[in-house]
């Protein structure tokens, strides 16, 4: 017996040692990959020109299926990389770092078969009727050109959305956004000023208060993410570091609805609302933001009786997340298509993410209206079936070349030599028959997840026909591996996990850059 238990452990010990070394042997493949792309030839300029607008997940994820040797593919955006957005809650404080969430796009492109042209500019117009897109580099650096032409056959517009501000006064001059870059490192930077200008010599208790108190508008995903982080924030580092603002700092999350994560399950619903009285974050459901100014917000707020008040509450730091609104570029180029005449939230498509009424021009993500909601999982999935219904069309039309030459050949071949033409012809014809089977879009709904602060999540996941809706710690854990496994490349999974292990070590960074 203790023999065959020794056998046993030696077993696990090789097996143990053999997934290490073949983990080992992964890893150092995708390095060197990632650093040694191979050769990349022009594509034939007679191909036709495919223009994709933006670097998004729309965009990102076709680019990263497509076959770019069957196009003249030429990529405009004005960010020159790729920015996994589920993650960027954890920038604005510092849990994770900025660029290890950011994937550049010559990576993407440099490793594709066939050359693609990236234009760093944004889209400032499309002339549907010329086939052209309008482009201008708004970068710090310009040179003698600064705004382009290029001309287009398939158009493909993944531009996504805007910070919607229903044009409430104050909004654009003195909150914080939260979708790009930029918005995480002012947010970040805003805090901290924040917090040491209400440490200043002889500040009054009334604009310290004011300072220390952190407003988040807007109680979908992206408000109750990032209200979790700032409260964790301040849990776990800023309050150790600075003792003096634990009595004042306050995080509140501010809705217009009657309550918050709509998109979620009534059960996960009052698992947030309960854990957040639990991290002592106050949400402010029934309140709807009607003006902004530089020290306070005016808020409409409904008392039990349903009589409505303005309410005035001071701010420190307003962080402002109300969802999505068109781009003038996509609003632009719906006023030139008539059957775009009713769309209101986006361009509508159709089942194969046509836009309606407009030939060879397609859409997907956020700018798209195809009765999901706006999400990264769906903007994939619309990426991917574009870049398979272009793979198919490019393979169709070259069967279709190939028949047409194999009919002119049967017309003047001898008659011993016409059977095996025919042949021919009905092989292509049952290839292009099985080529052409790719059917309409379709989605297929992974679940919503949402970090909740104090290392708790939830998640509504599809489970075969049914749904699993769960909260707490293991919720976390699923969330924090569910992202892991969804980082863009190898490179960046594995700087998320540095980051998340220096923030646990030794705590997140409280300088102010
Ligand atoms: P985007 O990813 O926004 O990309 C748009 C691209 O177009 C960008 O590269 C931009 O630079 C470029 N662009 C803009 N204007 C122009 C122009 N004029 N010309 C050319 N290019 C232009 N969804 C989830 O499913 N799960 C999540 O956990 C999740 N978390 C999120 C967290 C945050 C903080 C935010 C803001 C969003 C989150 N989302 C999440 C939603 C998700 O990020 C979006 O639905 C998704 O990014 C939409 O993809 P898109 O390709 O349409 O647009
Ligand atoms: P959202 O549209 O989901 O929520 C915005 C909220 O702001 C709404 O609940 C609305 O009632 C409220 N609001 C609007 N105007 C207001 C006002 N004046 N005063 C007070 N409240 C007001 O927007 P969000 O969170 O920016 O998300 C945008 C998209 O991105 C959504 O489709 C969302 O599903 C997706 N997303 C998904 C995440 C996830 O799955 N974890 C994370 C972040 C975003």
């Amino acid at each position: 017996k203790p023999r065959k238990r020794f056998r046993f452990l030696r077993w696990t010990w090789r097996l143990t040692y053999l997934s290490v070394l073949a983990g080992i042997g992964y890893l150092s493949y995708q390095v060197y990959d990632l650093r040694h792309p191979s050769e990349q030839f022009d594509p034939d300029p007679n191909k036709k020109t495919l223009v994709i607008l933006g670097t998004g997940w729309g965009s990102v994820s076709l680019l990263k299926k497509l076959d770019t040797e069957n196009y003249n593919v030429v990529v405009v955006s004005p960010r020159n990389y790729f920015l996994f957005t589920p993650l960027l809650p954890s920038c604005t404080v510092g849990t994770i770092e900025h660029r290890s969430i950011m994937e550049p796009i010559r990576n993407i492109l440099r490793h594709k078969k066939a050359n693609v042209k990236y234009y760093e500019a944004e889209a400032t117009k499309i002339d549907y009727e010329k086939r052209i897109v309008y482009a201008r580099d708004d970068s710090e650096i310009k040179g003698d050109i600064m705004t382009t032409e290029i001309p287009f056959d398939m158009l493909v517009v993944g531009v996504g959305a805007e910070n919607a501000t229903f044009g409430i006064p104050g909004v654009r001059e003195h909150s914080c956004f939260l979708k790009e870059v930029g918005d995480a490192q002012k947010i970040r930077k805003q805090i901290m000023d924040c917090v040491e200008t209400a440490s200043f010599k002889d500040q009054s208790d009334e604009e310290i208060k004011r300072l220390l108190h952190m407003v988040v508008v807007g109680g979908g995903p992206t408000g109750v993410e990032f209200a979790g982080e700032l409260q964790d924030f301040f849990m776990e580092d800023l309050q150790k570091w600075v003792p003096s603002i634990k009595a004042n700092f306050h995080v509140t999350l501010v809705e217009a609805l009657p309550n918050v994560l709509p998109m979620f399950s009534k059960q996960l619903i009052d698992y947030t609302e309960s854990s957040f009285k639990e991290e002592h974050i106050q949400i402010r459901t029934k309140t709807m933001v009607k003006n902004v100014t530089d020290k306070y917000i005016e808020a409409e707020t409904q008392s039990p009786d349903g009589s409505k008040q303005i309410e005035k509450i001071p701010y420190g730091l307003l962080v402002w997340a109300t969802g999505n609104a068109l781009r003038p570029v996509v609003k632009d180029l719906m006023s030139q298509i008539p059957a775009q005449a009713k769309a209101r939230r986006g361009l509508e498509v159709n089942e194969y993410l046509v836009v309606n009424g407009a030939e060879n021009v397609w859409a997907v993500g956020d700018c798209a209206i195809a009765n999901y909601a706006p999400t990264a999982q769906v903007a994939a999935q619309e990426g991917a079936f574009l870049a398979r219904l272009f793979n198919t069309m490019a393979k169709t039309d070259a069967i279709e070349a190939e028949m047409r030459e194999l009919s002119a050949k049967q017309a003047t071949a001898k008659p011993d030599d016409r059977k095996a033409v025919l042949e021919e012809i009905n092989e292509r014809q049952r290839q292009l028959r099985r080529v052409k089977q790719i059917g309409a879009f379709s989605y297929s709904h992974q679940g919503s997840l949402a970090y909740i602060g104090a290392e708790k999540a939830v998640a509504d996941v599809s489970w075969f026909s049914g749904n699993i809706a769960s909260g707490g710690t293991m919720t976390y854990l699923f969330w924090k591996s569910a992202y892991l496994s969804m980082c863009f490349s190898t490179r960046n999974r594995i700087l998320v996990i540095f980051d998340w292990a220096k923030a646990k070590a030794f705590g997140r960074d409280v300088s102010r850059e």
